[in-house]
């Protein structure tokens, strides 16, 4: 089955992620070892900080800078622009299918780490409303989420996709209470991507993680998983899956 990577800070000199083109490649080589063969770009937008025709602007001259740079058709990794949009309501009065992985409905939406921000249920429900899936990226991060995930269950039965970082999954890492494979398990999670920003530091290990919920979960959980990457990648239709809603037993999310 294809494996899609759709988080990942590749592009070069766009945010703080890969700085020049050859260390996009030498990221890109990377991605190809780990079985990657569908790349969405999803470079850091803040609409506070940068306006979106910028924004645009400033992704393709990268996109274009790597496309041109050696070494790139060679790899024959499928790729597609995305973003990953900070959460701001003001992305309610934005073009948001500018930001959405290229050719499809679906956009990447971080969240912020310190408190759930104002409004994210009503932001979420307008995009859906407008044909708009929200993938809230590295949920395992919250700490909002992961000392009550049953509000990350709300967002999933209204019809958010949520990614779980690679690296999350390996480490067994999550804010407190809650980690990323639990909640692969609980079916919460649906997509991992790498979250790749550099060889050194942050570098694609999606086959990693997907050999540990093997290990932990079994086949048909990683089939899912990729699978459910497919689904997106294609813009097909993800149908909300019928998860578990978590509740408190004795101290502990079960
Ligand atoms: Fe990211």
């Amino acid at each position: 089955m294809s494996m899609i990577d759709m988080h990942c800070h590749i592009l070069p000199g766009i945010d703080d992620g890969a700085q020049t083109a050859e260390e996009s490649i030498e990221l890109l080589h990377a991605e190809k070892k780990q079985g990657i063969d569908r790349i969405v770009f999803t470079p850091h937008f803040h609409p506070e900080r940068i306006s979106l025709e910028k924004f645009l602007k400033r992704r393709a001259e990268s996109y274009e800078l790597l496309k041109n740079t050696e070494g790139f058709s060679e790899l024959k990794i499928d790729t597609k622009l995305g973003a990953e949009v900070f959460f701001s309501m003001r992305i309610i009065d934005m073009d948001v299918s500018k930001l959405c992985f290229e050719g499809t409905d679906y956009v990447l939406i971080e969240l912020p780490t310190t408190a759930r921000p104002y409004g994210v249920t009503h932001t979420m429900q307008s995009l859906l409303e407008r044909g708009i899936t929200p993938i809230l990226a590295h949920v395992e991060r919250y700490g909002y989420f992961t000392s009550d995930p049953t509000q990350l269950y709300d967002l999933v039965t209204l019809g958010c996709v949520a990614q779980v970082n690679a690296a999350a999954v390996v480490n067994g890492m999550g804010a407190k209470g809650v980690n990323a494979l639990q909640y692969i398990n609980w079916e919460l999670a649906q997509i991992i991507s790498s979250d790749a920003h550099s060889i050194e530091t942050r570098p694609p290990n999606t086959l990693a993680a997907y050999n540990f919920v093997n290990k932990k979960l079994g086949e048909n959980y990683t089939d899912w998983l990729k699978e459910n990457a497919c689904t997106i990648y294609s813009n097909r239709i993800f149908d909300i899956p019928v998860v578990h809603k978590p509740k408190k037993f004795l101290g502990r999310w079960r």
